[in-house]
């Protein structure tokens, strides 16, 4: 499940439910999707796409997008620097930009008009929707790998801002070892001898 950080509030969002209502307050949709039988990472397109049908024809048809496609980025991709290079820079659609995650892991930083930058690192399962004209930037976690459900809509447009925001946040993704180490729900040794 995605992980959630609002490094100015010093806020950090775990929870499904929590992570949907807060993504909805700007702007941003997010669901945890479950495939109608389990998949293996190397599940063909085909497979992929079966698995998630229901839940891709209603978004499909509530939102206006014209298909939706399987997707895989590797280190081996060609030209996944210079991809790479142009996700990184803040930008915005005139369309939403809607993703589930198959296999991998990314992390999306989304900056709504006068609030502050928001942290939502996706793995598999995470379906992601970025409303139209909400200014954003993507980066791949340190393995480089994704495979996510893409929709496509009419419009390709793209409109980069040139502002520079996203070299102030490094793409740290937290990862597992996040949900292991909860230092909070253990008891301290103070409380202990206290009992
Ligand atoms: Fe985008």
């Amino acid at each position: 499940m995605a992980i959630v950080k609002v490094p100015h509030l010093g806020r950090t969002f775990i929870m499904p439910a929590q992570i949907e209502i807060f993504l909805a307050s700007i702007g941003v949709e997010y669901h945890r999707w479950t495939p109608a039988a389990p998949l293996s990472l190397d599940a063909p397109a085909t497979q992929i796409l079966n698995s998630y049908a229901a839940e891709l024809e209603n978004h499909k048809r509530a939102h206006g997008f014209v298909a939706y496609d399987v997707i895989e980025l590797t280190p081996e991709t060609s030209g996944l620097d210079e991809m790479l290079a142009r996700f990184r820079q803040e930008h915005w659609h005139d369309e939403d930009e809607a993703h589930l995650i198959v296999a991998g892991r990314g992390v999306c930083h989304i900056h709504p008009v006068g609030r502050p930058v928001v942290m939502v690192e996706l793995e598999p399962g995470d379906f992601l929707s970025v409303g139209r004209e909400i200014r954003h930037w993507f980066d791949l976690c340190s393995e480089r790998r994704l495979r996510a459900i893409r929709f496509l809509s009419q419009s390709n447009h793209i409109a980069y801002t040139q502002s520079g925001i996203e070299a102030d946040y490094e793409p740290v993704c937290l990862g597992p070892a996040y949900f292991a180490y909860r230092p909070s729900l253990r008891p301290s040794a103070s409380a202990s001898k206290a009992a």
